[in-house]
């Protein structure tokens, strides 16, 4: 089992996600945590090449196993998107309340059964040369109006499978227990535990 593992976001929640699952299994260390010179990493187009970006952009200042984490929603309706472009959908720097509006207005006239939607994730493991990735998804639909107060994102607009509250109102407990980086982070400390 490695000791330890540098997680390439600068995403507090996403760390304390990989913090939770981790525990036991390895140290958890952020860029922040190790002072490494925080950089842009440029877009790949799918989750796997982000993710392997994301870990690469941080592999000559640590010597030892990284990983990174892509991940987005996924709306049927609107063929798949905003996708790997979910951080981006609607602008840069327009914030996640308006990204979640514009998905509203777009599905505006859909009906419930065709609201169908995911959250996808996926984790690259870069050990030098060796690549692995891990992923995990969490399906739902996208409710009707904006409702919730925790998580981040589309957390507001999400509505998982099996509940009938959005991931912000369902609260971190229960997304954590659920979510897509849950399931991720779980196949990935699998593997580490059985290196
Ligand atoms: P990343 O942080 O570059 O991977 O961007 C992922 C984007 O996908 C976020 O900015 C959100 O828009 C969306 N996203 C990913 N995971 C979640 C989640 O758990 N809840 C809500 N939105 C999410």
């Amino acid at each position: 089992m490695p000791s330890k593992l540098l997680v390439a976001t600068g995403n507090e929640g996403k760390l304390r996600e990989f913090k939770k699952v981790l525990a036991g299994v390895c140290d958890v260390l952020s860029p922040r945590e190790l002072s490494l010179l925080l950089r842009n990493v440029k877009e790949g187009t799918n989750y796997a090449e982000n993710a392997v970006l994301k870990a690469k952009v941080y592999s000559d200042q640590f010597d030892g196993l990284i990983c990174g984490e892509d991940s987005g929603l996924e709306v049927d309706a609107l063929d798949g998107r905003p996708g790997p472009l979910s951080a981006r959908y609607g602008g840069e720097d327009t914030p996640h309340t308006e990204k979640c509006r514009l998905i509203l207005n777009e599905l505006k006239d859909v009906a419930l059964y065709n609201r169908t939607a995911r959250f996808r994730a996926t984790i690259a493991l870069v050990d030098g040369d060796n690549v692995e990735t891990f992923e995990g998804t969490l399906e739902g639909w996208i409710g009707f109006e904006y409702k919730g107060e925790e998580g981040f994102g589309y957390d507001p607009i999400f509505i998982p499978q099996g509940f009938s509250r959005t991931n912000a109102e369902l609260g971190m407990v229960i997304k954590n227990r659920i979510s897509h980086r849950a399931k991720a982070i779980g196949k990935l400390a699998e593997y580490l535990r059985n290196r």
